[in-house]
């Protein structure tokens, strides 16, 4: 199995109850290594722009201004199959559907405040990777 990279962040709602380093341990027992971390506040530009994909969806204005009401932590992760490795230590999208020793399933308030955000494919990994990170951020 390749090593490969993935993004991630951890969302507002994780940032404000104190649980970066809980997602983080979490994250990292799953054997993903954090190669790039930032704490930043989205701007509302950005938020919109990353979530482009879901514009048409009804939920998008709620999203975004869920994605800049805090600070959230930008990561690039790498491991074995991380995209996979990810979504799996994520767990479903809505917590209520979420397996049990999932980050999901153990901070997640709701399907919008769901604590992690992982990418989807290699090839979106990519794009958001470029999205947040300068290539001389990505330290290893
Ligand atoms: P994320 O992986 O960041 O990608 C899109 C986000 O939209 C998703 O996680 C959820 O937090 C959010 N979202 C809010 N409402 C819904 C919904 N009804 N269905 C899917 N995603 C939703």
């Amino acid at each position: 199995m390749a090593v490969t990279r993935t993004f991630s962040i951890i969302k507002p709602d994780a940032t404000r109850r104190n649980l970066t380093g809980a997602v983080t341990k979490m994250l990292e027992e799953a054997g993903l290594r954090v190669v790039a971390s930032k704490r930043i506040q989205m701007t509302r530009q950005q938020a919109e722009g990353f979530y482009e994909v879901h514009k048409e969806r009804p939920f998008y204005g709620e999203l975004v201004d869920f994605m800049v009401s805090g600070p959230v932590v930008v990561q690039v992760l790498e491991g074995e199959d991380a995209v996979k490795r990810n979504r799996d230590v994520m767990g479903a999208t809505n917590p209520a559907d979420a397996d049990e020793g999932t980050i999901r399933k153990a901070y997640a308030e709701s399907i919008e405040a769901n604590s992690v955000h992982g990418s989807d494919s290699d090839e979106n990994a990519d794009k958001e990777i470029r999205f947040f990170f300068d290539e001389d951020e990505l330290v290893g």
